[in-house]
C-alpha cells in the first residue's frame, strides 16, 4: 500500500539546494535517473559534474543535452570512462578522481537488471555491477572523500541508489555457507529475484559499513527513487519483462521526478547517514522488516564479511 500511495499521491520536492563550489560524480549518467540527477545538480550550480559512463559517446550526448537545457559553461561537465564490468576500469577511474582537488558527492547510480545469468569477473553480472563494483568504487574513493572533508571542512556524500524492491526478498541464499558463491551458482540461481537481491545486498552493506564511517566526515546514505521511466528493464525478458512494463505503464514516475530523490541524497544532512531515503526524505519505515530483523542484522554482518573477502582479492589493502 505504501508503494501505491507513494507512486500515485507523492511527488518528491523539486530540488533547490545549491551545489555551488561542489564537485559531483554521477555514475551511469548518460541516461535515465543518473542523467536527470546530473542535470539538476548542474542547474544548481555545481563547479564540476563528472558523468561517469561506460559509453563515453553516450556520455558526450548526455553532456550536450544537459548543457543545452541548463546553459552552463560546457567545461562544467566532464565525461569520464567507467565500466563497472571491469575492475581495471574502476581502479583507473578512482586513481584519476583521487587527483581532483575535491569530491563532494559520489552518486553511485549505475546498475543493471537482467534475467540472463552470465558470469562477469567470476561473479553473476548483476552481483558484479550492482554490488561488488559499486562498493569497490566506494571504498577506493573513500580516502578522497575523507580528505575533502578535512581540507574543506565539508561533509561529502557517498550515495548508493538502491530500490524499494530490496523488500521483495529475504535472501534465501543467506543460508548457504557463502552467499556470493551461492549467487554465482547457475543451477540454483533465481534470476527473477536477482535484481531485488542485488538491491537488498546494497542495503545490508550500507547499514553494516555506515557506523564504521562515523566521525570520518563522510555521509553515506542510500535511497529509493520509486518506480520510474528509464531504460532499466531493457534486459528483462519473458514474464518478468511484461510485469515490469505493465507496472511502469500504470504507475511510473517520470525520470525527472524520480531523479529528485537522488539529488536529495546528494544534498542530505547527517541525519541521512546510514539511512534509507524515499520520496526525497529519510524514511526508516520504508526499510524492509527483514533488514531490520535480528536475522537481517546477522545477514548484514555475513554479507559484509564475504564482500570484504571478494574485494580484498580485487584490491588487496
Ligand atoms: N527506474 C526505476 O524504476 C528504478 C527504481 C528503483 C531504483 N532504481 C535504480 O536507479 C538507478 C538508475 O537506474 P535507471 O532506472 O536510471 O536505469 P537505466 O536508465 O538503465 O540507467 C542505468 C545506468 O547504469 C549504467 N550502467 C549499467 N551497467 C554499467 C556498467 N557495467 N558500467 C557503467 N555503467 C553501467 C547504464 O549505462 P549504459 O547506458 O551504457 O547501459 C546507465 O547509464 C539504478 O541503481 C536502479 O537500480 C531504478
Amino acid at each position: 500500500m505504501g508503494f501505491l500511495y507513494s507512486q500515485f499521491f507523492v511527488t518528491p520536492a523539486y530540488p533547490t539546494r545549491s551545489f555551488a563550489g561542489e564537485t559531483v560524480i554521477v555514475t551511469g549518467a548518460n541516461v535515465g535517473l543518473g542523467k536527470e540527477a546530473a542535470r539538476h545538480i548542474t542547474r544548481l550550480g555545481a563547479s564540476k559534474v563528472i558523468l561517469a559512463c561506460r559509453n563515453t559517446t553516450a556520455g558526450e550526448e548526455a553532456k550536450h543535452d544537459i548543457v543545452s537545457t541548463t546553459k552552463v559553461n560546457p567545461a562544467t561537465i566532464e565525461v569520464w570512462q567507467l565500466d563497472l564490468n571491469s575492475y581495471d576500469s574502476i581502479k583507473d577511474f578512482a586513481n584519476r578522481a583521487s587527483a581532483l582537488p575535491r569530491i563532494d558527492v559520489l552518486l553511485e547510480n549505475a546498475a543493471i537488471a537482467t534475467s540472463n545469468f552470465q558470469l562477469v569477473n567470476g561473479h553473476e553480472s548483476t552481483v558484479t555491477v550492482n554490488v561488488i563494483s559499486t562498493f569497490l568504487l566506494a571504498l577506493l574513493m573513500l580516502p578522497k572523500l575523507k580528505e575533502t572533508s578535512k581540507q574543506y571542512n565539508v561533509q561529502p556524500r557517498l550515495v548508493i541508489v538502491s530500490s524499494e524492491v530490496h523488500s521483495y526478498t529475504d535472501l534465501p541464499e543467506r543460508k548457504a555457507p557463502n552467499t556470493f558463491d551461492e549467487l554465482d551458482n547457475q543451477s540454483t540461481a533465481n534470476m527473477s529475484q536477482r535484481y531485488p537481491t542485488s538491491k537488498l545486498l546494497e542495503v545490508l552493506v550500507v547499514r553494516e559499513i555506515a557506523p564504521k564511517l562515523n566521525g570520518s566526515g563522510v555521509i553515506l546514505n542510500m535511497l529509493n527513487p520509486g518506480l520510474c521511466h528509464s531504460s532499466l528493464s531493457r534486459n528483462t525478458a519473458g514474464l518478468q519483462g511484461i510485469v515490469f512494463w505493465l507496472m511502469k505503464t500504470l504507475l511510473a514516475r517520470s525520470t525527472e521526478v524520480g531523479s529528485r530523490t537522488l539529488v536529495a541524497g546528494a544534498a542530505a544532512d547527517e541525519d541521512s547517514h546510514g539511512e534509507y531515503m524515499h520520496d526525497a526524505m529519510v524514511a526508516d519505515e520504508a526499510v524492509s522488516s527483514f533488514v531490520k530483523s535480528e536475522d537481517g542484522k546477522k545477514t548484514s554482518q555475513k554479507i559484509w564479511t564475504e564482500l570484504k573477502e571478494v574485494l580484498e582479492k580485487i584490491e588487496p589493502v
